[in-house]
């Protein structure tokens, strides 16, 4: 670990005291521990104040020792042993705080830090020549499934390029830094696998995490042709959008739940079904559907199964399409939720330029 020491007294502020709002805060806080150990506020303090100031000045530190009748020394040695206090001015609109541990410098970590060098300051820890942007290498924030990843505030960006790095300083250095989603940049739920499960794949579907659900496997591929192909599931009624032998196994099977997770069978249209939107022949160039939120390769291979190759197809489908479509992928209504139609239609209209200035945000 580096030594930590407070900032120079050229960049300390003569006082310190926690505005209305915080303050109210500060005392609703202590008043939470058993009396006698009103101390243990320390860290939330140190860090409310650091929220208000942007970094930990050496008169918050006194301000907090004084609240809690601690020696000052105690509170100083909170404040320089946890990394997550800043002890010298940080960006105003960002700090980026990227993952060098084995995990993420695996996956590109040295190439997010590239970017950090070229966009912010060579330097860890220096800011921009505007003040509002600054950077440092950090250990393990404990998001190594979608590593590398970088945090900035309270929030993870995970999953990411290079590129991707580039754009999210670039809308915060813009001052609309919550335009970007936090959380995994790529078409993943959480720490699901990427491109979709590949356990506990028998028919069940969807998982759920809290409120999120993870798709399914993709659908078995049918023949890649336009038009409709035969039907995969024996269907004892056309007008059921679900083959009897399917219902029958669906009705015999169990929902578990526990620890925030819910395991269900879900049935799925048929391939004759009015509703499943049109296919057509394979074009000489598909279009990426990959760039749509919810699409990775399997399912973009399921699309094609299914003759839908273009942006301007999806830009089109009606409700009933969507629904069959998201039966079909066993998607649960994430279609709807993710919006495709307005992502197509964007892709459509203008590619990534269009989406951008739709979304504020590159595709995938
Ligand atoms: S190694 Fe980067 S989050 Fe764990």
């Amino acid at each position: 670990m580096s030594v930590r020491r407070l900032a120079e007294d050229q960049f300390q502020p003569t006082g310190f005291a926690f505005n209305a709002e915080n303050a109210a805060w500060a005392d609703a806080t202590i008043r939470k521990y058993p009396e006698g150990r009103q101390q243990s506020a320390v860290i939330p303090l140190l860090m409310r104040a650091q929220e208000q100031e942007g970094w930990v000045t050496k008169s918050a530190i006194e301000y907090v020792a004084e609240k809690l009748d601690m020696p000052y020394i105690r509170v100083l040695e909170v404040a320089t042993f946890y990394t997550q206090f800043q002890l010298k001015p940080v960006g105003t609109r960002a700090h980026v705080q990227v993952c060098g541990t084995t995990p993420c410098m695996l996956r590109g970590a040295e190439d997010l830090i590239k970017v950090c060098k070229s966009k912010i300051h060579p330097e860890p820890f220096e800011r921009n020549a505007e003040g509002t942007l600054s950077w440092e290498e950090v250990e393990c924030q404990g998001a190594c499934v979608n590593a590398p990843m970088v945090m900035i505030f309270k929030d993870a960006y995970e999953d990411l390029t290079p590129t991707q790095l580039e754009h999210i300083i670039d809308r915060f250095q813009a001052g609309k830094g919550s335009d970007v989603k936090p959380g995994p940049q790529v078409d993943r739920i959480y720490s699901a696998p990427a491109g979709g499960l590949t356990s506990l794949t028998d028919s069940i579907t969807p998982i759920r995490f809290n409120d999120a659900e993870v798709p399914g496997p993709a659908a078995p591929e049918a023949p890649a042709n336009a038009a409709k192909p035969v039907t995969d599931a024996p269907e004892t009624d056309p007008k059921l959008k679900t083959p009897a032998t399917d219902k029958k196994a669906a009705a015999a099977n169990t929902k578990v739940k526990g620890d925030n997770v819910e395991l269900a069978r879900s049935d799925k249209p048929s391939l004759e079904d009015k509703n499943r939107p049109a296919g057509i022949e394979r074009p000489e160039t598909p279009d990426d559907l990959k760039l749509i939120s919810g699409v990775g390769p399997k399912i973009e291979a399921t699309l094609h199964s299914l003759g839908i190759y273009k942006f301007e197809q999806i830009a089109k489908w009606k409700k009933a399409e969507r629904e069959w479509v998201d039966g079909y992928l066993k998607f649960s209504g994430r279609i709807d939720r993710d919006d495709w139609v307005k992502q197509a239609k964007a892709l459509a209209k203008g590619g990534e330029a269009e989406y951008i200035k739709v979304f504020g945000k590159k595709p995938r």
